[in-house]
């Protein structure tokens, strides 16, 4: 006993909880994701999983993406990228439901399996069935050698290290990370990004771990405000565009280890029901960063002010008519539209961190759930 506690102490390597070491490792494992795959100085990326297949994604009619809980989020933000700069349709299927509702798949479709563990039950039905209707099955998979892994016709491992706690936060990042980096791959062979937009693209994301280090910085004040808001009981988060799955994914956070009930929406549904939620008892969290719809998210934020509810917002650095609208901001470094989900991200999940941490509940191995769901 003495000794698996000790074990457990050294893989903590000081950081209180396995969660709060992999939001930490963040800048890293995204970079071990990228390293050897982008080379932006020679405007190169190399994958080897895609060239191999080339032919298949660029004849592909449609990409279909299956997965679930934060890999189907990370999904959610491929579908963006893909369609913005790739030009490909995509569609972005819960495996649960793909798998039982009869779906049309032909030869022409890609099907890209995304999976921290590489062995959830559904996702992986959903790759069988792929399979025997002839689709192409690609994985993204953080676990080495895993079923998925063995299972799919190619792949790329995101490359984000052993994630321990069941709440996933390093594994959603990488996952986006190497998605980006195929969007930009088959957008470049298409022809569909310009070769300098596709270059400052590639330098862009090069920048990356260094910005999630400069969004890590704001622990201290994301603590204070989790202070405020510990004892909410409904909370709800907001985005557009790119940020909308973010929304999502971190209402899922905040539910997944502090039990808080939570919903993510995109800012614009709002007025079609949870605007009637609103009241000064309601923390409003929403992503209003500057690239992207950032006019339209302001003028969403001033709804929840004239009902009073409270609005914490995640902000571009310098960011001044957000500012002064909101109750508390959370800034992140500025970058390109497409590659924000990597930063607005992580405030939210150090929001939910500190929350559970404040709430004394175990945020490692929250009830109910588990790291990786193997049966149905
Ligand atoms: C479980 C985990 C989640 C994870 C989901 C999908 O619900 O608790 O963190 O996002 O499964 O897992 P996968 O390994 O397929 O990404």
């Amino acid at each position: 006993q003495e000794l698996k506690f000790n074990l457990e102490q050294i893989e903590k390597g000081g950081y209180e909880h396995f969660m709060l070491k992999e939001i930490y490792e963040q800048p890293h494992a995204i970079r071990d994701t990228y390293r050897g795959r982008l080379l932006a100085n020679e405007g190169i990326i190399r994958m080897s999983g895609v060239e191999n297949h080339k032919e298949k994604f660029l004849n592909a009619n449609r990409i279909i993406i299956v997965a679930c809980g934060t890999s189907w989020h990370a999904g959610l933000v491929a579908e963006y990228i893909f369609e913005d700069i790739a030009r490909i349709p995509v569609e972005v299927e819960y495996a649960s439901e793909f798998r039982y509702r009869n779906p049309v798949i032909t030869e022409k479709d890609v099907v890209i399996a995304i999976s921290q563990s590489g062995e959830t039950a559904d996702t992986l039905a959903a790759i069988k069935l792929a399979k025997a209707n002839g689709a192409f099955v690609f994985g993204v998979c953080n676990v080495v050698g895993s079923s998925i892994a063995r299972e799919t016709h190619a792949g790329a491992y995101t490359h984000a290290g052993p994630e321990i706690g069941v709440a996933s936060t390093k594994a959603f990042t990488t996952q986006i990370t190497v998605l980006t980096l195929i969007a930009l791959k088959l957008a470049k062979e298409k022809g569909t990004i310009s070769n300098s937009d596709f270059h400052y693209h590639l330098e862009q994301l090069e920048l990356i771990p260094d910005k999630v280090k400069q969004a890590l910085k704001s622990d201290e004040h994301i603590k204070k405000v989790a202070e405020t808001y510990k004892d909410a009981t409904n909370c709800l988060y907001l985005g557009r565009g790119y940020n909308f799955p973010v929304a999502l994914e971190g209402a899922l956070k905040l539910k997944e280890i502090s039990y808080i009930h939570a919903e993510g929406y995109p800012a614009a549904e709002m007025k079609h029901g949870p605007i009637a939620l609103i009241d000064e008892q309601m923390p409003v969290f929403v992503i209003a960063t500057k690239k992207g719809h950032y006019e339209k998210v302001v003028s969403n934020i001033q709804e929840i002010k004239s009902r009073k509810g409270k609005i914490i917002a995640i902000v571009t650095e310098g960011d001044v008519d957000v500012k002064k609208l909101a109750d508390h901001i959370i800034e992140v470094p500025e970058t390109l539209e497409s590659l924000s989900p990597l930063l607005t991200t992580i405030p939210l999940q150090l929001l939910s961190y500190h929350i559970a941490v404040m709430l004394g509940k175990n945020v490692d191995q929250p009830r109910n759930l588990a790291k990786s769901v193997t049966v149905e």
